[in-house]
């Protein structure tokens, strides 16, 4: 059985929730840095993804949610945010769910930030070269960091847009420029290709052991 305390506290997160003043979809909120802490809530981290809406960006918006360590979770994008933030927010856990929709929300969407992931942009499709790919993204990632440096330039920001070796050094520039650069603060982030080579890997391994062993097993009989 829950403790009272415990009780109170789930009480207070979902009438924050509810009373939450509703900038979700507004066309021209400003946001305070103080009305981004979950009032009634547990603290913890104010984090945003820009780009909330794509392949990348709703899972990684359901996975923010469910971690006790996020407080805030701000979901921008400049198409299909509303449907985004609704499903995200029915979900029972503490953090308060809100969303952006399009440029003129992006500060809102960033004040008060501590950390902001960004998986905006497109990916690489069938006849795209990187160079195509870079072209579109780096204007996407600059003016985002842009929105950044001015809105919440102490916070951690994770860059997912690729190609990450080339949109990590705009964000850098982007920063430099408006004196909020800290190498310790800005990462690209590149899981997904560690991931890859440890499959590649274990595969060819696999494959190669597969050989192994028929020609040992030929060599039985
Ligand atoms: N670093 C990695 O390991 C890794 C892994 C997978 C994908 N990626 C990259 O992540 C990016 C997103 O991939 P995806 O599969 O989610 O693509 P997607 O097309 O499904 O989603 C991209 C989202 O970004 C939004 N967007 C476009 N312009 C925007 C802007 N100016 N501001 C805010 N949002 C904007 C789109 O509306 C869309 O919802 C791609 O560049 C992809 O190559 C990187």
């Amino acid at each position: 059985m829950q403790s009272s305390a415990d009780v109170n506290q789930r009480i207070a997160r979902i009438s924050a929730h509810i009373r939450s003043s509703n900038l979700q979809m507004e066309e021209s909120s400003i946001l305070r840095r103080a009305n981004c802490r979950a009032k009634g809530g547990a603290p913890g981290f104010k984090v945003a993804i820009l780009g909330a809406a794509g392949g990348i960006g709703q899972p990684l918006a359901m996975l923010m949610k469910m971690n006790p360590l996020v407080s805030v979770l701000h979901l921008y994008d400049v198409v299909n945010s509303p449907g985004v933030t609704a499903d995200v927010s029915h979900m029972d856990t503490g953090a308060v769910v809100r969303g952006f929709l399009g440029q003129q929300q992006l500060e809102s969407a960033l004040t008060g930030m501590d950390l902001v992931v960004i998986p905006a942009g497109v990916p690489r499709k069938p006849g795209m070269t990187r160079d195509d790919l870079f072209k579109i993204n780096a204007g996407i990632v600059k003016t985002l960091c842009e929105g950044i440096a001015k809105c919440c330039p102490h916070a951690i920001i994770n860059l997912i847009s690729n190609p990450v070796n080339s949109t990590v050094p705009i964000a850098a520039e982007v920063f430099k420029k408006a004196g909020t650069f800290d190498p310790k603060r800005l990462l690209g982030v590149t899981m997904l290709d560690v991931v890859r080579a440890n499959t590649f890997v274990v595969c060819s391994a696999n494959l190669v052991l597969l050989f192994l062993f028929s020609i040992l097993a030929v060599g039985k009989f």
